[in-house]
């Protein structure tokens, strides 16, 4: 396989950006209108979603086993779309849909690539994306055994912290399997999308989710305003590999830096600390107001149940150090700056392992302090959820009760 004029012919493609992915949702739909279905009717937040990944995955096809890897579980994954038969019956993903995203793959390159589109390069993408395509057949039939296509949640209870904010629990119908710091696509059946919520706590014997809502689109504002006891949300498989790729082992101490709702991905993993040995942790979360801390009251009963081991050096001080800190605070007696500042504040963090995970501006901007301070940012973690690596699910969790285990294809 020729990668390097694979490469080439990628990156030429992507000057065109967002002309390039209309172009092949278009004639994806013109040749295959069954296809259309299967997508929301609001394709903004999709955009180039599905036509990066197929990028990033033919451009590293020498890698061959980041890429099983990566393309097992995106197929896996892709088991939640399905389509819709003539009578209006489910259908599941299979080679001619494959067959369909490759032609129209195969007719953007043409149209933009003009002239440098020659038969030998047309030749190359073709073997290179039906590679990519079995990988993602084989990955979504070997996990027909070992998950449903998605599972369904019910709603168990709904906390209005905020007007803007909304606490939900949900239970799955299966076992669910997933890394505290991952999240989940969720849809709400109603509205067709998916969106990424992440588990606010470590893996539950029961198999139940918290998660932690804002509303700040359609999706949001849906579940903050109207979501009850009894709604059924649909999940796909986790995703997210920096957060939850930590180092697990409790010889560095950990800074968590938190602001939003971000903090729900950081709690699951201070509850997958509590549930092990523990590792000397500090967790900044931040707001503009204390009326931003909606999780504070859970927060300060988890700080204060967490054991002394050791911290610092000293064995009378907590695992766990919750530091909440507001922007704005009258009357607050508190920590008073922007997350990031705080931490630095009460470091030094030159040996701590640190994860970072709020907005992508928040993200940014701690990132850029941090830095700037001479924290090394090899040290950093921070999440984009996408599909760009997987971490291998480690065989510690709770195992799954015998009521929500999931016994294959029926
Ligand atoms: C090698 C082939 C493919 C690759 C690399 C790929 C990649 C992706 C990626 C990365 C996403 C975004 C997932 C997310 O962030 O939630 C996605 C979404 C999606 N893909 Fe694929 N995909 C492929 C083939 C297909 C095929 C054959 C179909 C069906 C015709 C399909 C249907 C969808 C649908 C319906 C969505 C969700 C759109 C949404 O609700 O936003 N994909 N794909």
């Amino acid at each position: 396989m020729d990668i390097t004029a694979l490469r080439q012919s990628w990156s030429q493609l992507a000057v065109a950006g967002p002309e390039a992915a209309k172009y092949f949702y278009a004639t994806l739909f013109v040749t295959a209108p069954e296809a259309r279905a299967m997508f929301p009717v609001d394709m903004r937040y999709q955009e180039d979603k599905l036509l990066a990944a197929l990028g990033h995955i033919i451009t590293n096809i020498d890698d061959p086993d980041a890429l099983t890897t990566f393309a097992h579980r995106l197929g896996a994954d892709h088991r939640r779309f399905h389509g819709a038969d003539r009578e209006g019956r489910s259908v599941q993903l299979s080679e001619r849909h494959y067959t369909w995203v490759g032609q129209a793959l195969l007719a953007t390159l043409q149209r933009f690539l003009g002239p440098r589109w020659t038969p030998s390069l047309s030749a190359e993408w073709a073997s290179a994306y039906e590679a990519v395509a079995k990988l993602m057949l084989t990955g979504a039939a070997e996990s027909e055994r070992l998950t449903p296509p998605f599972w369904q949640a019910e709603v168990t209870s709904v906390e209005r912290r905020r007007v803007d904010v909304c606490v939900l629990t949900v239970r799955p119908n299966y076992w669910c399997e997933y890394l505290p710091g991952q999240s989940l696509p969720t849809q709400i059946p109603a509205l067709r999308t998916w969106r990424y919520l992440s588990p606010a706590n470590a893996p539950r014997s029961g198999g139940t989710m918290e998660f932690h809502v804002r509303a700040t689109g359609r999706f949001s504002t849906h579940l903050v305003r109207r979501a009850a006891v009894g709604d059924k949300l649909l999940l796909g498989h986790p995703v997210g590999t920096a957060l939850s790729a930590y180092d697990r082992a409790p010889h560095r101490p950990l800074l968590l830096i938190a602001g939003g709702t971000g903090v729900a991905p950081l709690r699951a993993i201070v509850e997958e600390l509590q549930q092990g040995h523990g590792r000397p942790t500090t967790l900044v979360v931040g707001g503009k107001t204390p009326d931003d801390l909606y999780d504070h009251q859970a927060l300060l009963k988890l700080a204060a149940s967490s054991p002394a081991a050791g911290w610092a050096g000293s064995s009378a001080e907590p695992w766990l150090r919750y530091v909440p800190t507001v922007e704005i605070g009258w009357g607050w007696d508190g920590e008073v700056g922007r997350a990031v500042d705080t931490a630095l504040r009460i470091g030094p963090w030159a040996d701590a392992d640190i994860l970072v995970c709020g907005s992508p501006a928040m993200t940014r901007a701690s990132m850029a302090a941090l830095t700037e301070c001479g924290v090394d940012a090899a040290s950093v973690l921070t999440e984009t959820y996408d599909h760009s690596h997987y971490p291998p699910l480690s065989a510690a969790r709770p195992p799954a009760p015998r009521d929500l285990t999931w016994t294959g294809a029926r």
